[in-house]
C-alpha cells in the first residue's frame, strides 16, 4: 500500500493532483502534437492521415464529427476551424444521438470520431454504423493502439501522453491542436486558404506553447486566489461567442465535473432568450473575451450582466480597458488567432474550475460518479 503511493507520488511529478500536473504539461503536450507536422520553416503541415486521402476529404460532401464529453466541445471547434479555413461544411454530433436517430450518411461523408481514451462506447458504436454505410472514418485519439483507432480507416494521434485525471485538460488542447493542423492543411490544399493566411496562421500557432507557458504562469495564482471567493456559489453561467461559445461550454464542463457546482455555458448573445433571468448578485458569470472575435458585441452583453449585479469573472487579452473596466475579476491572456483563442482560454478556465474543487474539499483526479472512459454505453 505503501509502496503504491509512494510510485504515485512520483507520477505525480510533484504536484498535488495529476489534473494539476496535466495543466502545466500543456506547453509541452502541444508542442509534441505538432512535432514533426508542423515545420514553419517549410511552411508545410505534414500528416499522413490526411496527405494519403486528401482526395476523400476534398470531395467530401460534407465532414461528420462524432464525439462525446469534453471531446465533443473540441468538435465544436473543430467545426469553426474546418468550415471557416477548408470551407467544407461541418456537422457535430453526440455520439450517443447520432447512431440511435437512424442518421443519413454516404458514401461522400467523411465521419471524424474525436476521443482521448479511443474506447468510449457511443463513439465506437457510431463509427461502425458511419463505416457500415459507406463513410471514410477517421479518428482523433490520445491513445495509441486504442479501439477507435484501430477500427478507423486513418487517423491522427494527439500525442499528448498519458491523461490520469478523470476531467480531460491536456487532451482537449491538443485534439484542437489537431484539429486546427487538419483544417489549414485542408484549406491550403483546397485552394480556400490564401498563401499568406496560411504562412500567418502556421506562425501564429508554432508560437502557442509559448503563450501556453506564458498564461500559466501569468495567471496561476491570480486564479487560485479568485476561486476562493466562488466556494459556496451555487450555480455558474459561462458566456462566449465565436470560437468561443464551445470554450464557454468547456468551462462549465470542467466546473460541474469536478466542484459539483452547476454550470452552464451560453453562446453570450443567447443569454437574453432565457438565462438572464438567473442573473443577480449571486450568480458568477465567466466571460471569455478575447479582442479578436466579436468584441464589442460582447462588452454590451457585460453590461447587461452588470446592470443586473451579476458578479463578473472576464478572460481578455492583455491590455484590455472596456471589458476590464465593468468586470469584478480580470484574467488576462495573451493575443493570438481568434481560432487559436480557445486553446489559450481553455487555461485559466482549468486552473478556476480546479481551484475551486480543491477548496471546496473535492477528489480532483476521480471525482464521483465519473469514469475516465466510458464503455458502457
Ligand atoms: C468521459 C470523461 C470525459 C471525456 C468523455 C469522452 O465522460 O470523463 O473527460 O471527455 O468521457 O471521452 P473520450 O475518451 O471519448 O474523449
Amino acid at each position: 500500500q505503501e509502496l503504491k503511493l509512494n510510485l504515485e507520488q512520483i507520477e505525480k511529478g510533484g504536484y498535488e493532483h495529476f489534473m494539476l500536473k496535466e495543466i502545466f504539461e500543456q506547453p509541452k503536450s502541444i508542442q509534441d502534437t505538432m512535432r514533426g507536422r508542423l515545420l514553419v520553416d517549410e511552411g508545410i503541415i505534414k500528416m499522413a492521415g490526411i496527405w494519403d486521402h486528401l482526395e476523400k476529404f476534398s470531395n467530401a460532401g460534407r465532414i461528420i464529427i462524432i464525439a462525446c464529453g469534453t471531446s465533443w466541445h473540441a468538435g465544436l471547434i473543430g467545426e469553426y476551424l474546418i468550415e471557416e479555413f477548408a470551407r467544407i461544411p461541418v456537422e457535430v454530433e453526440y455520439a450517443s444521438e447520432f447512431r440511435y436517430r437512424n442518421p443519413i450518411i454516404t458514401e461522400k461523408d467523411v465521419v471524424i470520431a474525436i476521443s482521448q481514451s479511443g474506447e468510449t462506447a457511443d463513439t465506437m458504436a457510431a463509427l461502425k454504423l458511419a463505416k457500415e454505410k459507406g463513410a471514410f472514418i477517421y479518428g482523433i485519439c490520445n491513445v495509441v493502439d486504442s479501439s477507435i483507432a484501430r477500427i478507423t480507416d486513418a487517423g491522427s494521434y494527439t500525442h499528448a501522453g498519458p491523461e490520469i485525471g478523470v476531467a480531460s485538460t491536456k487532451a482537449f488542447t491538443a485534439q484542437l491542436t489537431i484539429l486546427s493542423l487538419i483544417a489549414i492543411k485542408l484549406g491550403k490544399h483546397n485552394g480556400t486558404l490564401s498563401n499568406v493566411k496560411f504562412v500567418e496562421l502556421i506562425t501564429e500557432l508554432d508560437a502557442i506553447p509559448k503563450k501556453i507557458e506564458e498564461v500559466l504562469e501569468s495567471t496561476h495564482d491570480k486564479v487560485k486566489e479568485i476561486s476562493k471567493d466562488f466556494i459556496n456559489a451555487q450555480n455558474f453561467l459561462y458566456l462566449g461567442r465565436g470560437y468561443n461559445y464551445p470554450s464557454a461550454l468547456e468551462g462549465a464542463l470542467k466546473l460541474k465535473e469536478i466542484s459539483y457546482i452547476h454550470a452552464e455555458g451560453y453562446p453570450a448573445a443567447e443569454m437574453k432568450h432565457g438565462p438572464i433571468a438567473l442573473i443577480d448578485e449571486n450568480m458568477p458569470i465567466v466571460i471569455i473575451a478575447p479582442k479578436r472575435g466579436h468584441y464589442d458585441k460582447i462588452v454590451s452583453n457585460v453590461q447587461e450582466i452588470k446592470a443586473r449585479k451579476g458578479k463578473i469573472i472576464a478572460v481578455v487579452n492583455k491590455g484590455d480597458v472596456q471589458v476590464s473596466a465593468i468586470a469584478d475579476y480580470v484574467i488576462e491572456i495573451p493575443d493570438t488567432s481568434e481560432c487559436f483563442s480557445p486553446i489559450v482560454a481553455a487555461i485559466p478556465l482549468q486552473l478556476l474550475s480546479y481551484y475551486i474543487a480543491v477548496y471546496r474539499g473535492a477528489n480532483v483526479d476521480q471525482p464521483r460518479n465519473l469514469a475516465k472512459s466510458v464503455t458502457v454505453e
